[in-house]
């Protein structure tokens, strides 16, 4: 199988996430990576700096018409900045192109999915779900499943480290989120619940003592009862300072949300959150899954943790892209954990960078989270 011959175009490549892709796809593939944004100038010093033929395009994913025109030598967009609207998704896959997306964003990933025939009709494929939080929960929610045989309830941990660099775009995205009410599914039925207003204790990797975590609406816990029948899926994040998770959650309880909704006090804030270091870069994603195993209820935990949030975002999507671009993938819209086979993706991913580490032995010594 020859693989793509096109180019892959990485949307936001000069931001956080997007340089960790342009640098490890620029080695794989030399000549055939473009960096992209609205600033030509800071994706020529990226395209200079990682040289292998990395080329710079200066494209605004949301100006109206012409797009085509900048996306003619491209077989793969990667797309590092959330969209609310799915036109540009829709040149893409209409032009054939093969299309990564990275957003956590649930109502976004469903306006993709419905372009399932326009991928299918075009031969392109669409994969969402590619990054952290969603994209290695989903993964080793995937994981999980294969290794029980009815698998019931699943939470998903996250553990982000307030002294990471974390992008505009990410942070922008927690700030919208703070007092966001969603539905999860429990037990197969919605449930309405509401960012920061429930909580569990959990063990992390590495950490004596229990955190605890808050519901946030990542998309993971939306998608994995759909893709992966599992009927009660939940998401929790902390970061690695418990002091100010407590901060975070009893601001946002108090309504700090409808006060960042502000355009003023958003930019503000967005600002602030990026600047602020404290604590690690650590970064980590657990999954905790319960169900039964030879007829037996059993509690198992598997996770990938690691230093530098973006840096293992940012591998995530490089490794999805390498397995788009090898060719051969069925078409039509996929969220990661319908096309990747997890064990292996995820052992992958961490012979890239040796501060990464994972368990998916499975064993629990930390009892169920409360
Ligand atoms: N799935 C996950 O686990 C996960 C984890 C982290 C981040 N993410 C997502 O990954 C994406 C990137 O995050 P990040 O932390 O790398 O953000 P970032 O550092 O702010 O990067 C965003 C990039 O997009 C560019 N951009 C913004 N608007 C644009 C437009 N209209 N047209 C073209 N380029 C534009 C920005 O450059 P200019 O402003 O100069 O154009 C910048 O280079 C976000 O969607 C974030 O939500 C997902």
């Amino acid at each position: 199988m020859p693989g793509e011959q096109g180019k892959v175009l990485i949307a936001g490549g000069y931001g956080q996430v997007g340089r960790v892709m342009a640098h490890e796809l620029s080695s794989q593939f030399p000549g055939q990576v473009i960096v992209a944004g609205r600033n030509r100038t800071k994706a020529e010093a990226l395209a200079t700096e990682f040289g292998n033929g990395t080329q710079a395009r200066q494209i605004d994913v949301f100006a109206s018409g012409m797009l085509e025109k900048f996306l003619d030598d491209v077989c793969l967009v990667i797309m590092c900045l959330n969209q609310g609207e799915v036109s540009f998704v829709r040149t893409c896959l209409e032009l054939g192109i093969h299309y990564i997306d990275l957003s956590a964003q649930y109502d976004f990933q469903t306006k993709v999915e419905s372009l399932d025939t326009v991928a299918k009709e075009h031969g392109a494929t669409a994969l969402l779900s590619v990054g952290l939080t969603p994209g290695l929960s989903n993964l080793l929610a995937a994981y999980a499943k294969k290794q029980f045989d009815d698998l019931t309830h699943l939470d998903i941990f996250i553990m982000l480290g307030l002294g990471d660099v974390h992008g505009h775009a990410a942070i922008a995205w927690l700030v919208d989120h703070l007092d966001a009410e969603f539905f999860v599914h429990d037990g197969g039925l919605p449930l309405k619940v509401k960012s920061f207003n429930e909580s569990r204790a959990c063990h992390f990797p590495g950490i004596s003592e229990k955190r605890t975590a808050f519901r946030f609406n990542f998309s993971d816990q939306h998608v994995i009862p759909e893709t992966l029948k599992i009927p009660s899926v939940s998401t929790w994040l902390c970061f690695d300072s418990s002091f100010v998770t407590r901060v975070i959650s009893m601001l946002a309880r108090r309504g700090i949300g409808r006060l960042v909704r502000l355009k003023i006090l958003r930019a503000l804030t967005i600002n602030l959150l990026s600047k602020f270091r404290m604590g690690s870069d650590i970064c980590t994603v657990k999954v905790q899954a319960h169900g039964l195993i030879n007829g037996e209820q059993t509690l198992r935990e598997y996770h990938v943790t690691g230093h530098g949030e973006a840096k293992l975002t940012g591998l995530v999507a490089a490794e999805a892209a390498k397995l788009v671009m090898r060719g051969g993938q069925p078409k039509g819209v996929f969220h990661i954990e319908q096309l990747v086979s997890p064990g292996g993706f995820i052992h992958q991913l961490i012979t890239l960078d040796p501060r990464f580490s994972y368990d998916l032995a499975g064993y629990c010594n930390s009892g169920p989270s409360t």
